[in-house]
């Protein structure tokens, strides 16, 4: 590991939290999901814990489950993230934008933009947006995976043609001339693809960073291609154990070279959901609290986990001898040998299930040590160059920088102050206006 601390980042969602259930939480007020407040409060939190980013994801739908479970997105994310860098001062924002129901220019403006208002703290998070009930709502059904990514290398490279488009020293502003601009440095970029074009020049001068970072999460041959060219975060898949996520990074650092690229400009994030208490009994306690409404459908998710057949009744008896003996770890699910070894500890269904064991990223479980030894054995394993908070409730984020963040600054492991304060710098990559030269 070339870093010699970690990166830490955390989730922005819907104000209430990654779990379905957060809006119910005892702590969350219901109304959340509209209130600037919930999301204005989590952006300083992650600010006190010298966070490099927030990461927003986007799923333009609804689901099935908005009956009972919020939406995952915010109202919108440039919009929400306009106010939140007005409130905040060094931490990053990482925002999700579709390549395929966007056009170059409208997103090449709104990110920039923001990249500007917060003197250099924005990123894109570029999606190819493959969901059928999100491209309903833009009157489609899904294109072809291959279509939406030649679009998506196409756009990126328009966008970032159009950032650079307002040369660096273009912004005469001599009151004594006359001479606003010096239109030399601003000129057309004239690109068009076989899906997108745009003649340009984009009418805003650089940030404090020059231009935003580009992310991508996912991976797949696809995803790596547009990672490897011009990714300076990737955002690993749900992956449960050291091997596999060290693996995936390095498929990211692989991708990255193969593009001519340094691997270390670009910065492997993993997801981490802890669970937290003062005790195992009590974070587990908390986390039941949250769940409780969830057991009916969790409680034969975990029996299939375990080769058993559960349900709810069952959820407040630890498993028998009987079923102990027959019970075998899923193989084809990386969470089952956790799921496992905790039933045998002794464990309920319903406490099995609130160590987290079938959420979408490694869960560990118990007080602020616990959190930090799990967050130095992954790093010092290699696994990753920064870690992805997914909180389960906002408050969680508070607890995480208060509890969790002074341990690792204690023992070496993280900074105690932003170094930088533009993104770019928070991550530890180099500087970009305009296409990289190296990319064709
Ligand atoms: C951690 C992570 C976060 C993601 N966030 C989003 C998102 O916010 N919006 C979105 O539309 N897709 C998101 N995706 C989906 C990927 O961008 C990608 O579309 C997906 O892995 C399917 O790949 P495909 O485009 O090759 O079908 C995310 C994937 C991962 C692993």
């Amino acid at each position: 590991m070339n870093q010699k601390t970690m990166l830490l980042s955390a989730t922005l969602t819907n104000g209430y939290g990654a779990q379905g259930q957060a809006w119910r939480a005892p702590e969350v007020d219901t109304t959340d999901f509209t209130n600037i407040e919930a999301q204005v409060k989590l952006a300083r939190t992650a600010e006190r814990g010298k966070f490099a980013f927030l990461f927003v994801p986007d799923f333009p739908g609804t689901s099935d489950d908005m009956g009972t479970t919020a939406p995952v997105s915010t109202l919108e994310p440039i919009v929400t993230l306009s106010v939140l860098a007005h409130e905040t001062s060094r931490v990053g924002f990482i925002a999700t934008g579709s390549t395929t129901y966007n056009e170059p220019f409208n997103l090449a403006r709104q990110f920039k933009a923001l990249d500007v208002l917060s003197r250099g703290r924005a990123g894109w998070n570029a999606v190819t947006t493959g969901s059928p009930i999100a491209v309903a709502n833009y009157g489609e059904n899904v294109r072809p995976r291959q279509e939406r990514y030649e679009r998506a290398h196409e756009m990126i490279q328009i966008v970032q043609a159009l950032w650079g488009s307002w040369g660096k020293d273009a912004w005469l502003r001599n009151v004594e001339t006359g001479q606003f601009l010096d239109m030399d440095q601003l000129q057309p970029i004239n690109l068009s693809g076989k899906h997108v074009g745009s003649r340009g020049p984009l009418v805003i001068p650089p940030s404090e960073q020059g231009q935003p970072v580009i992310a991508s999460a996912g991976g797949g041959e696809y995803g790596l291609g547009i990672a490897g060219r011009y990714a300076s975060v990737a955002v690993g898949s749900s992956t449960y154990d050291f091997a596999t996520t060290r693996q995936e990074r390095e498929m990211y650092r692989s991708a990255a070279r193969q593009a001519g690229r340094d691997a270390d400009e670009l910065k492997y994030f993993t997801g981490f959901m802890p669970i937290m208490g003062n005790t195992v009994e009590e974070a587990i306690g908390r986390r039941m609290q949250m769940d409780e409404h969830l057991a009916p459908q969790r409680v034969p998710m975990l029996g299939m986990m375990l080769g058993l057949s559960l349900d709810v009744s069952q959820a407040d008896q630890p498993l028998s001898a009987l079923q102990l003996e027959s019970a075998r770890a899923n193989p084809g699910d990386p969470r089952s040998s956790r799921a496992l070894e905790i039933a045998r500890q002794g464990w309920t269904p319903r406490e099995v299930l609130a160590h987290g064991v079938i959420d979408y990223a490694p869960s560990p479980v118990g007080p602020p040590e616990v959190i930090a030894d799990y967050l130095q054995n992954a790093f010092e394993a290699g696994i990753a160059d920064g870690f992805w908070l997914q909180q389960a409730t906002y408050s969680i984020a508070d607890d995480f920088v208060d509890q969790v963040v002074p341990i690792l600054q204690q023992r070496g492991l993280y900074h105690r102050d932003y170094e930088g304060s533009t993104l770019r710098e928070h991550l530890g990559v180099p500087q970009q206006y305009g296409q990289d030269p190296r990319i064709s």
